[in-house]
């Protein structure tokens, strides 16, 4: 083989080797989005019932470790008080003179905490958890106000049947779209 032919093998193995590589988290631009939402792995939406949740398990003790080496540095060691909101906490408060929004105060869906993780946090590398990790992140955080107890492991079944403090608290505006 001269060494322009051998160049070029080389060239076009290390572009094959390249392409076998692309990141295939992240979308590819040109395709519709409409298209790439018939794809499983584009199709991320959870919603309340947890239909289309992941196989998966985890415990607030094993989320306690995950969150202090990837979440506590934005949200605070324990989820508040650093500077991205907090996540637990004031639950109950939304009524009151001082109403605030955190995860479990506010949100009505254990599910969309899920959702919510795995496919944005850490904020700085979204959709790099397992489905156990972010099992066991939810666990965590729905335990701080114990909103389920501490040796409760969430799964694609006991998750949807967490019910939040808010549940109740919002309304329909359009009943006829329901
Ligand atoms: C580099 C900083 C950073 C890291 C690390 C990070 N977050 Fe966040 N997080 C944010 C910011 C900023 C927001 C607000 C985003 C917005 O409002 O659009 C947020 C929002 C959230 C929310 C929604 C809060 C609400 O009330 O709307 C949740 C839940 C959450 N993060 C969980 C996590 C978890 C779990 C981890 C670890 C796996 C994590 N985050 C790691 C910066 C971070």
């Amino acid at each position: 083989m001269s060494t322009v032919s051998k160049l070029l093998s080389h060239i076009l193995l290390l572009l094959l080797f390249m392409t076998c590589h692309a990141d295939d988290h992240y979308q590819p631009l040109g395709t519709p989005a409409n298209q790439l939402s018939q794809q499983a792995q584009w199709n991320l939406s959870i919603s309340p019932d947890g239909k289309d949740l992941p196989t998966g398990k985890g415990t607030a003790a094993q989320g306690a470790k995950i969150f202090s080496v990837k979440c506590a540095s934005c949200h605070g060691p324990e989820g508040i008080g650093a500077s991205a909101d907090p996540l637990h906490g004031e639950v109950g408060t939304l009524t009151s003179d001082y109403p605030e929004k955190t995860v479990n105060s506010y949100w009505p869906y254990a599910t969309t905490l899920f959702d919510y993780i795995r496919r944005s946090m850490p904020i700085n590398a979204p959709f790099s958890l397992t489905a156990d990790e972010v099992y066991a992140l939810c666990a965590y955080i729905l335990n701080q106000d114990d909103i389920i107890a501490a040796d409760i492991e969430l799964n694609e079944d006991s998750l949807p049947q967490v019910t939040m403090p808010n549940r109740n608290g919002f309304i329909v505006i359009y009943p006829d779209k329901k």
